[in-house]
């Protein structure tokens, strides 16, 4: 058997690695109940966007499996950028993928949390995967799909764990429906999210996103698109989306760390709107690497 070459490196437990000789034991609870926390973000000319928010959440998460980081905030941020520098130093790319998981370490069988002692933190750096362009200047087909949303209280979409099978089984409806990714609704109906990443959409100028009660990740470019809509009188409301709306949308765009701002220009093999990007999302695709410039300025301190 042939093992694809990942170009990257990998922080484990205080030592970086090639990302093939990165190993974890299979008694690692992360590996036998997906009982682990991870967050995921990206460089831009060599700067993480959103540090501190994402290891502020990626905290969040593990404090609601009661999980501790063996690692205080300050001290997996630099092994973060200590991390992102050995990728450069191997492989001359300042723009990388990084996701940081905690895990709840090795550990016999049971969930008791004495049986671990010692979490495993792991930080993958390595390329980013990119999308084809075709898919930002067309936009992209996504499907509403059978798979419901896990509701808060069975598994609360806050907590970025090491179990996505709720979003990979939507994706695999997608995917059967021939669309590149899935809208997922909850119980009552209502939109919440796609498989990786948060939905906006667009009727008679104003943007439409769901709030957070119907059951989604608090995205951070979520927040940031917000944050960039105020700031440039779009008028943005957070609502109970129902699925009728979305198909009825003049636009709609998906957003997250990796995939950044991604137009939907049609939802089960029905046009949106015009079946282009619409004016609005791309204001906002326009708008997005100030944006980006501006946060990275405030939290480095550096004239980027
Ligand atoms: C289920 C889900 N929703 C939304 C997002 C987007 O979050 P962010 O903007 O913080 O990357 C992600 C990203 O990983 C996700 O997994």
């Amino acid at each position: 058997m042939t093992i694809p070459k990942i170009k990257g490196v990998i922080y484990l437990n205080g030592k970086i690695l090639p990302i093939h000789k990165a190993t974890i034991p299979v008694m690692d609870h992360g590996f036998l109940y997906g009982d682990s926390v991870y967050d995921t973000f990206r460089t831009f000319g060599g700067y993480p966007l959103q540090l501190c928010e994402h290891i502020d959440r990626l905290f969040r998460s593990a404090a609601k499996l009661a999980l501790k980081s063996p690692l205080a905030k300050k001290e997996i941020m630099a092994h973060v950028l200590r991390t992102i520098s050995a990728y450069w130093k191997q492989f001359k790319k300042e723009d990388v993928y990084v996701r940081v998981i905690l895990s709840r370490g090795y550990g016999d069988i049971g969930f008791d949390l004495s049986l671990c002692s010692h979490p495993t933190l792991i930080i993958i750096v390595k390329e980013i995967p990119r999308l084809p362009e075709k898919y930002y200047q067309n936009g992209i087909h996504v499907a509403l799909v059978p798979t419901l949303r896990n509701p808060p209280r069975s598994l609360d979409p806050n907590i970025k764990s090491g179990n996505y099978l709720n979003n990979l089984l939507a994706y695999l409806d997608a995917k059967k429906q021939n669309a590149q990714d899935a809208v997922m609704q909850n119980y009552k109906g209502e939109i919440t999210e796609a498989t990786t990443s948060n939905i906006f959409i667009i009727k008679k100028g104003t943007l439409y996103t769901p709030s957070l009660d119907s059951g989604l990740l608090k995205g951070l470019i979520r927040t940031l698109l917000i944050d960039i809509a105020r700031k440039n009188h779009l008028k943005l409301i957070e609502k109970k989306i129902t699925k009728e709306a979305l198909l009825a949308a003049d636009e709609c765009f998906l957003c997250g760390s990796i995939k950044l701002i991604l137009p939907v220009t049609r939802c089960n093999n029905k046009k949106i709107g015009s079946g282009k990007p619409g004016p609005v999302t791309q204001r906002l695709m326009t708008l997005f690497p100030e944006a980006v410039t501006h946060s990275i300025r405030e939290e480095y301190c550096i004239d980027f």
